[in-house]
């Protein structure tokens, strides 16, 4: 393997962390799903309670009183009508355990939402397009995409607060250790927030069917040591050398019209429809999840991006030979 090649794969692999690729709801790592795993517990225990009394009864009743041979079999069982005992405990007891359920879930919810964020919090706006997202870290600047970086926080001293919108249809963002379900709603902002207390690539999905790739509208969140992200937000925060004269790679961008979806920080190219490529190499993977951010995906995607995500809003490039070399050199310095 040659040497930036080799680069170029340990960039793309945040340094020693553990990914979670399959989700797992049964491991919160963070206050919010500690939370809500905590009231399905307790409801889980509730209802396996009612569960095991009723199918208990059932049993007992069916076994004690099945029919016997010597039965007769015109002979009615005794009828008992107006019973205020039973039908006041009938009626009382399932009352209480709605309120208990009731009140445990507000109590709960309101819990998570009530918490007004730390005077350091790090705030995130997240914008759902069909079928990526967009992520905005306004206190320093950086637009990127599909991968969420944030720091671990301890006694939630480096909790992150997220606002949530939607550029076209109805999005939802779920990362089951890390965060809880939220909706991103055009012309609406939700508020959620989490203080992940263990570093890790955790993969979430959207939750929300919103089109024909909504399968493949994957995000990860990348929980990192607060200098690991602060490191990540330097290098985010790097403007792209601006070269003294144009490559043919950005010609090539350029004729091409990738500008006019595509952003890349620092040079003429601002379009605002797809994903900004400021630090493209320095994103995990392509499509929002659907491929490895390798050259070669990357290659391949940009010749036809219909081929790993049909239905996705890019369009097939019809750019080869010396022109793809040129354009995928130049996508290849983005770092
Ligand atoms: Cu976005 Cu489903």
């Amino acid at each position: 393997m040659s040497a930036p090649l080799l680069a170029l794969l340990l960039q793309a692999q945040p340094s020693g962390l553990t990914e979670h690729k399959i989700t797992n709801m049964f491991n919160p790592l963070s206050t919010p799903t500690r939370v809500m795993f905590n009231m399905g517990m307790l409801e889980f225990a509730i209802t396996g309670a009612i569960f095991a009394v009723v199918a208990g009864l059932l049993a007992y009743t069916m076994i004690r009183f099945r029919k016997r041979r010597d039965d007769d079999s015109r002979q009615e069982p005794p009828q008992i009508y107006g019973s205020n005992q039973i039908e006041a405990a009938w009626t009382v007891i399932p009352i209480l355990i709605v309120f208990v359920i009731a009140g445990v879930s507000a109590r709960s919810v309101w819990g998570v939402e009530d918490a007004s964020p730390p005077a350091n919090a790090l705030h995130i706006s997240v914008v759902g397009h069909q079928y990526w997202w967009e992520i905005y870290y306004p206190a320093y600047n950086i637009v990127t995409a599909n991968e969420i970086h944030l720091p671990v926080s301890r006694n939630r001293d480096r909790a992150t607060y997220f606002e949530y919108t939607s550029k076209d249809v109805i999005h939802s963002l779920w990362v089951p250790e890390v965060i809880g379900k939220t909706d991103l709603i055009p012309n609406r902002v939700n508020h959620t927030w989490v203080d992940p207390s263990q570093a890790g690539v955790y993969w979430g999905s959207c939750t929300e069917f919103c089109g024909v790739q909504h399968a493949n509208m994957l995000i990860q969140f990348v929980v990192q040591e607060p200098a690991d992200f602060d490191k990540w937000v330097a290098d985010q925060q790097k403007a792209q050398p601006v070269p003294t004269e144009i490559s043919a790679g950005q010609k090539r961008f350029q004729i091409s019209g990738c500008w006019a979806c595509h952003e890349v920080k620092g040079t003429r190219f601002n379009g605002r429809i797809g994903p900004d490529l400021t630090h493209l190499m320095s994103r995990r993977e392509i499509g929002s999840g659907v491929l490895d951010n390798t050259p070669e995906n990357l290659r391949s995607w940009v010749v036809n991006p219909q081929q790993a995500k049909p239905g996705c809003l890019m369009p097939q490039s019809k750019i080869s030979g010396e022109n793809l070399d040129q354009l995928i050199s130049y996508l290849e310095t983005l770092k």
